[in-house]
């Protein structure tokens, strides 16, 4: 990685962190009764995460020739929106998994009925913060909400979390692939799409960034499910062997370890190949390979 690019991922996420954290201080500043909700949204949002989605939302804004500022409300909602369906995946009648971005799980340290409700309210906080977007025309709002409530709902992140749940146990490669592309993909499809929608990108461009996100968001499942074997939990920050606990069906329970790093290998350069279709894409080539590369 060039120095460029780790003080350019560093400053992106910084930004990200400072808006994330101005929006939350509304939420704290504006509740009564129901503080304990906002106190768990935020504990969440602010265990750190790596802000990819966000990162490439503004990223995919500036590379369409946008103003980067007008794409941090949507980058900002669809990390919401990520960081409830982190809340929801770690609750015991799902993964069960009790720690997340390096703290115990918002379950763990709020209760299941707390967390499930911080994950509710994140959601519903999500589409306020792209309705209030300062800056951006009504008719972009709505088709960056048409994107976004698309990409989490029943075709998209929501029901890869229900594939996963219900038939995770007997998948074959193209099941699976097919799950990973909406449990994971769709939200990064979104990140990706939103961005050149901010910016006023046309058609053509939008579904270049689709189809660089399709192949970005399987690549980074595979290397999920493998730091799910090889990884460090402390880099990691969740538990490891989460997916053989629950009897998953993964890449890697398809695949040796090594096929499965090719397999994200080959993945990565078609994402790179995709991105040809724009310019100024410094940044976006290295973040793809650092995403392959990546221990955490
Ligand atoms: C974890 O996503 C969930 C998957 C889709 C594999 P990230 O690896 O982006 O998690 P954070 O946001 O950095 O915590
Ligand atoms: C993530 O899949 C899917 C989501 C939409 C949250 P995992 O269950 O593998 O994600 P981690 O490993 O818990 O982050
Ligand atoms: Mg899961
Ligand atoms: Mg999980
Ligand atoms: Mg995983």
């Amino acid at each position: 990685m060039t120095a460029e690019f780790t003080k350019r991922l560093d400053e992106l996420s910084d930004t990200v962190n400072r808006k994330l954290e101005d929006y939350m201080n509304l939420v704290l500043a504006g509740t009564t009764g129901q503080r304990k909700v906002a106190e768990a949204m935020t504990y969440s949002l602010s265990a750190g995460g790596k802000r990819i989605r966000p990162i490439l939302t503004v990223e995919f804004c500036r590379v369409c020739g946008g103003t980067v500022e007008s794409a941090f409300p949507a980058a900002c909602a669809l990390e919401m929106i990520h960081t409830f369906s982190l809340i929801h995946d770690d609750l015991p009648c799902m993964d069960n998994d009790d720690m997340r971005r390096g703290k115990p799980s918002c379950h763990a340290a709020f209760g299941e009925a707390q967390a499930l409700l911080a994950g509710d309210a994140l959601l519903n906080f999500a589409y306020e913060v792209i309705s209030g977007g300062e800056g951006v025309s009504a008719e972009t709002k709505i088709a960056l909400i048409a994107e976004l409530s698309k990409a989490t709902g029943v075709n998209g992140m929501i029901g890869g979390q229900v594939i996963d749940t219900i038939f995770a146990r007997k998948m074959t490669e193209d099941e699976l692939l097919n799950m990973y592309s909406m449990k994971t993909g769709a939200l990064l499809r979104c990140a990706c799409k939103m961005g050149c929608i901010a910016a006023g990108a046309e058609n053509e461009k939008i579904a270049a960034a689709g189809l660089y996100a399709e192949k970005l968001g399987l690549a980074f499942q595979i290397i999920d499910d493998i730091l799910d074997v090889t990884g460090d939990e402390q880099l990691l920050g969740k538990p490891i062997g989460s997916d053989s606990d629950n009897g998953k069906t993964t890449y890697v329970t398809l695949n040796s370890i090594e096929n499965s790093r090719r397999a994200a290998g080959v993945l990565t350069d078609e994402a790179l190949k995709a991105l040809e279709a724009f310019e100024n894409t410094e940044f976006l080539n290295e973040l793809t390979l650092f995403l392959l590369k990546r221990e955490y």
